[in-house]
Formats: structure tokens, sequence, C-alpha cells
């Protein structure tokens, strides 16, 4: 055959393997509100920067008929593309062929990919649209899954690695995702679940839809499987590229620097956000955007466990992560999911050379039989070994309350903060004022006169004595008490001088965290 023949003859064939599961399967597809495979990646990557592989892989199955079949591409579109000109590596499932199912080709295509990403040490991105294990590849279905995960694994702190839920992803699909750093999910469009409705019933009579056990809402806002939350597919694709604008490309780069930008202070005033009476909530969000370059805050996990809040902002140019304890949500207590939250986070930025910045205002661990029952040790120490553990530089500000366990936990001088700031409402002690009185002096308040009058007065003695900054400054804990307009400029020179911080860890195969 000449060259031209050639030519039509492969154009017919990318013809045919494009038109993935054809028209009627496109229609209900769209008729539902999703893109197809194809379109989503062009609408995440840069104009005319995607380039597929592998379009004519075809599945080997024999059984239930499956040798009469074609799934073009397997039923998954891999390939190469740009994000805000810097190189990545992508999948997504198509689920117009055989639901997205995963077979054992349709596996060795996404891990494929991986290794290239992995080899080229770009991030990889995984648009996730699938019925799950295909059922008539039987084990090599579940083997493919096995492949994926040991790959998730190996990539993990190396690059990153995103997820996007557009679709079904049901069954032992889900560990991909969740062994990721970035997981999104889209109103109404993300189902996650390992056991569906119709199993659930069967085993153990729970009736539920399948939007209440695992929609997009159920994973951002209670199971926290979800980092982000997006009302439509395209205003995913909007943070997936916000995201990737503040982390580096792989574990041996720093993230790209912007131009510098003061916050907008017109709109952001520290020295007003915190109120007088320090019972009274603020929102710590203000503080970070009066800090941060433009007052612009990248928040993750924002409607799970919303007592801490952790995100990514810049401070002169340069990426930094927040954890901040929310005093506006339970008065910012650490608990089970905001132990985990943050301590992950923590890990993620430590792993990707990203400094951290933690802003401390909380009573403490939170109390209560449910906690204790469900973990709060072990969660807890999930945060004193991340930050413990983790070498880039660390920056704290107290910028009121810092009891307790809390105040060690909080990325305190003694879990190796580089540098602790704190503000003069900072107030530093083993509990609150009215708690420590009412224990340290019970037998004073018990026998006087008039309880209450004696118990005001300890309360008073003690908040003199203890209820500030200058106790723990007096013992070196803290490296400055410093004016909230001060912040800033502290921070930024905390950053400068820790530019070049290396710190080795001890020798080991690697640590035991409280997972
Ligand atoms: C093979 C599948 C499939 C699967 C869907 N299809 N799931 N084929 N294996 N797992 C096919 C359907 O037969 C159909 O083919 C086409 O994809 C579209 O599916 P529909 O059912 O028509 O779509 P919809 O009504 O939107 O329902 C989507 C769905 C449903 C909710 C995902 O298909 C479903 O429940 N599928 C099975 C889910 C499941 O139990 N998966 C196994 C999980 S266990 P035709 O030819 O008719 O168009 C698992 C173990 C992994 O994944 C363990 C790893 C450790």
């Amino acid at each position: 055959m000449a060259l031209k023949q050639k030519t039509i003859d492969l154009k017919r064939r990318m013809r045919d393997a494009l038109q993935g599961g054809g028209s009627k399967a496109i229609k209900k597809q769209k008729a539902i509100g999703k893109l197809t495979a194809r379109e989503r990646i062009l609408a995440l990557l840069d104009p005319n920067t995607f380039h597929e592989y592998d379009l004519f892989v075809e599945h080997a199955a024999k059984d239930f008929d499956m040798d009469k079949k074609y799934l073009p591409g397997d039923g998954v579109v891999t390939g190469t593309g740009m994000i805000s000109g810097h190189p990545i590596c992508i999948y997504a499932q198509d689920f117009t062929v055989a639901g997205g199912s995963l077979g054992w080709m349709h596996a060795k295509k996404i891990c494929k990919i991986m290794d290239h990403a992995l080899k080229l040490k770009v991030p990889l991105i995984g648009i996730n649209d699938s019925g799950g294990a295909r059922i008539q590849e039987g084990v090599n279905s579940l083997a493919g899954y096995g492949e994926i995960f040991y790959r998730n694994t190996q990539a993990s702190g190396v690059i990153p690695q995103i997820s996007v839920i557009l679709g079904p992803c049901a069954g032992g699909a889900v560990y991909s995702p969740a062994l990721t750093d970035f997981v999104w999910v889209v109103d109404k469009i993300s189902k996650m679940f390992i056991t569906g409705p119709e199993v659930i019933k069967t085993t153990i009579g729970e009736e539920i839809s399948m939007e209440d056990l695992g929609g997009a809402k159920v994973h951002a806002e209670i199971s926290g499987n979800a980092h982000f939350y997006a009302e439509t597919e395209q205003a995913c694709f909007d943070q997936i590229k916000e995201l990737i604008s503040y982390i580096p490309w792989n574990n041996t780069k720093k993230a790209d620097a912007f131009p510098k930008k003061a916050p907008r202070s017109r709109t952001y005033k520290l020295e007003e956000i915190i109120p007088k009476d320090p019972r009274q909530p603020y929102d710590v969000r203000d503080v970070i955007k009066a800090i941060s370059d433009d007052s612009e805050f990248f928040e993750i996990q924002e409607r799970f466990a919303a007592n801490i809040v952790i995100g990514f902002s810049r401070l002169n140019g340069e990426t930094v992560g927040y954890v901040a304890n929310q005093p506006a949500v339970l008065a910012g207590v650490l608990d089970v999911d905001s132990s985990d939250k943050a301590a992950r986070f923590v890990r993620y930025c430590d792993a990707f050379n990203i400094p951290l910045i933690t802003l401390v205002d909380l009573p403490g661990y939170l109390p209560g039989v449910d906690q204790e029952h469900a973990g709060v040790i072990r969660h807890g120490a999930k945060l004193l070994y991340a930050y413990s553990e983790a070498t880039v530089p660390k920056l704290t500000v107290i910028l009121r309350k810092a009891y307790g366990g809390g105040y060690i936990a909080m990325c305190s001088h003694h879990l190796k903060a580089d540098f602790v700031f704190a503000w003069p409402t900072a107030e530093i002690a083993v509990m609150g004022p009215e708690g420590a009185a009412n224990i340290i002096f019970r037998n004073e308040i018990k026998n006087a006169e008039n309880p209450d009058e004696v118990r005001k007065q300890k309360i008073k003695e003690y908040k003199q004595k203890y209820a500030n900054p200058y106790v723990a400054a007096a013992y070196g804990y803290i490296h400055a008490v410093i004016e909230p307009t001060e912040t800033r400029r502290m921070l930024i020179h905390g950053l400068e001088i820790s530019k070049h911080k290396e710190e080795i860890p001890y020798e080991k195969k690697h640590g035991v965290p409280p997972f």
C-alpha cells in the first residue's frame, strides 16, 4: 500500500477508535450533564497541548462473548499535555465504552501513563468515571486495580497525584483516588462507595439513595474523602488549574514563584480581626487573607472538619501552606477529623517543599465520650507526628488561645518550629482560666463565704498570671511577641532566613506513624 492509502487507513482506524461508545452512549452521557472523556481532557489542558497514546489498545478477553466486542481504546483515554505551560500526564475513563469498566488492558494503559509520570517526574491526573471492575474479565480486573494501587503508593510524595471523580467510582475502585493527594467531586455527577445501595439493602437491610450514600456533598462534608467540591465540571477544571499554580511539579522542585503583591489592607485589617472579648469567635481566614499576597487563599477541604483551616497562599510570591484553628467553628478545637485533615496536609507540604505557617487559637482537644471512643488519641497523635517529622521551614503565630495539648500540637517550639511568634493577645496555659481556677482553688472556693466572688477573684488572678504570652516568652518558648501588624513582615523574614534549612532525619527505613 502506498503511503497515501496507508494514511487513509490510519485515519479510518483513528476515526473508529475516537468514536468511543458511539452516538447513543455519548447522548446518554450528555443528557446527565457529563462531558465525554476527551472533552474533559481538552477542557482541562492548555489549548492544543493534548497528545493521546495507546488509542489502538484493545481488550484481549474471550469469555462471555467478549471476543465479539470491540471496545475502542478499551474504555480509557491516556496521554500527556500542559497546564499553564507545565507538563502533566493524564488519563480519563470513558463511560461510553462498557461503562468505563476496568479490564486488564484498560488497567495496563493507566499503569503505563502512571509509570511515565513517575519516570518523567510530572503530576498525574486521573479522571474516574467507571462501573468498576469489568465483570467479564474476573480476576484480571482485580489484578489491574492492584497494579494501580501499587503505583499510586510508589508515586506518593514524589509527584502530585490528582483524582477527579466524574461519574460512578464504586467498589475497590475508590482506593486509587483515596491513595492520591487531592480528590475532586462534582455536584450530582460524582458517586463514590465501596458497596452500593443494592448490596447494602440485601446485606444489612438499610435503604439509601446513591446520592445520600456517596454523592459529592457526602464526601466533601461528611466522609472527608474529597478535598474539593465543584458545582460543574468546568468549575472543577478551573479549580484544578488554580491548585496546580501553588504546587511544585515534583518533590525535587519548589513551586513556581509569582510576582510579589501586598495584601488588600483596606479590606483586611489585622489589628481589627480579633474581638475584644476573648470568648468571641472570628474567622481565621480573614487573618490569612490579611497576611497573604493579594489577600488570596486557596482553601482545601473547606466543607470538612471546618474547625481547622488548611490551604495555600503566597508570601512575597512564594507558596506557603497554612494550618489554622478556626475559632468560628467549635472554638477551633482539635478533634478526630480536624487532626486527620491537618496531619495529612502537613505531610503533603513537607513532601513537596512547601513551608508551613501555623496560626494558633484553640482551647485544646475536644473532650467527650464520642471523641475518646472514636480514637482522638490515635488521630490526635497524627498531627504531633506530622509536625515533628516535617523538615520544611515551620513558622507559628499564636494569635490568642494556646491551651494544653493544643499548644503543643499546633507546631510549638517543642515540635521544632523554626520560629514561634505570639501576638500580645496570646494566652499560653495548660487550660483556660475558668477551668484552671476551679481545679487549683477548689477548696478555697468551696470553703469561702461567697464562693462566686472568690471564684471570680481567682479567675482574675490566674488570668493576670498566665493568660498572656510572657510566661512562655520568659522560658524562651517563643521567639518574639509581635504586634499583629508586624506579622507579614516577620513571616517573610522568617521564610527568607529559613530558605536553606537542612534537617537530616535519623537514618531509618521509615517511621511508624499512627495511621
Ligand atoms: C462490565 C459494565 C460494568 C462492569 C457497567 N457496565 N458496569 N460492564 N463491568 N462493572 C456496562 C453496562 O453493562 C452497560 O453496558 C454500560 O456499561 C453502561 O452501564 P449502565 O448500567 O447502562 O449505566 P447506568 O445506568 O448509568 O449505571 C451505571 C452503574 C451500573 C451504576 C455504574 O452500570 C452498575 O451498577 N454497574 C456495576 C457496578 C459494580 O458493581 N461494579 C463492580 C464493583 S466491584 P451496555 O452494553 O448495556 O451499554 C469492584 C471490585 C474492585 O469494582 C476491587 C478492586 C480491589
